[in-house]
């Protein structure tokens, strides 16, 4: 097994760590892989209520491995289609997750990393974080990462950050609504620890079905939200 993803317990907390220092935790088909895998094993996993994403070393991630990319050489059609297809099946699984994900970031949070910070449910993040979409800037078409950004921020924000393409510190992603708490930079896995405690030490089903509800109303008009906020209700009363 690679040590591209590193992983511990501390009670009902699973930390999974991306671990591609060198490389600024840039995700690779490798990286995203092992880090689905492990998202797919803690969810799973009665024992763990509570999940911290961080990346190691000075940046979270950089976002795709551009290393193979050519812009004089286009990656063929077929090749692109299955990159994406598996990249969006990963973002898919980000939003079924049922256990509770807090991402602690720090450096750079840039493309599909940024995307996967704000798919988690908390975001904490370093005083001098640095966020942002480069894709367009650099030839890129966004398709992978657009889905994800307008259902978090709406539409204006998204449109500036995708299509403007310059990167943001992290009192504008506070104010864009993409991250919950800024702390200072050496602190920020302590302030995501504290923040996973907190929620690990209250009722692990009343934890999961509120985040399901919440999912869920989220993409639902208000009369239809209600309803679902009742059916849930009844459903909690068979587990609480
Ligand atoms: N894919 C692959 N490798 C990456 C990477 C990425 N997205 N981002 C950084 N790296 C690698 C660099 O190639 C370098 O590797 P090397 O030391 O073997 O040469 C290492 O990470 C450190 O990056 P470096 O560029 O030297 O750091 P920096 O502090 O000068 O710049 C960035 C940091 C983030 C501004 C710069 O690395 C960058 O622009 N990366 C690309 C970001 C991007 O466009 N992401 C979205 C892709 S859609």
């Amino acid at each position: 097994m690679s040590d591209l993803i590193l992983t511990r317990d501390q009670g009902a907390i699973r930390f999974i760590s991306m671990n591609r220092p060198d490389k600024l935790n840039a995700m690779s088909e490798a990286l995203v892989d092992e880090l689905s895998d492990k998202l797919r094993v803690a969810d799973t996993d009665p024992a763990i209520s509570v999940i911290v994403i961080s990346g190691e070393g000075r940046a979270f991630s950089a976002g795709a491995d551009l290393s193979d990319w050519d812009s004089e050489n286009p990656t063929p059609a077929r090749e692109v289609a299955a990159g994406l297809t598996r990249v969006m099946a990963f973002y898919g699984q980000l939003v079924e997750m049922n256990t509770t994900l807090i991402a602690a970031v720090q450096g750079y949070v840039l493309g599909g990393g940024c995307n996967l910070a704000i798919s988690c449910d908390l975001v904490v993040a370093g005083e001098s974080a640095i966020f942002g979409y480069p894709e367009v800037r650099l030839g890129l078409a966004a398709t992978g990462v657009t889905p994800t950004l307008v259902h978090q921020i709406g539409r204006k924000a998204a449109f500036e950050l995708l299509t403007l393409c310059e990167n943001i510190d992290a009192e504008q992603a506070l104010n864009f609504g993409m991250i919950n708490r800024i702390v200072p930079d050496d602190q920020v896995l302590e302030a995501a620890t504290k923040m996973a405690e907190r929620l690990a030490s209250f009722n692990h089903d009343a934890l999961c079905l509120t985040k399901q509800t919440l999912r869920r109303a989220a993409d639902l008009p208000i009369g239809k939200a209600i309803e679902l906020g009742l059916d849930m209700g009844f459903t909690a009363k068979m587990y609480l």
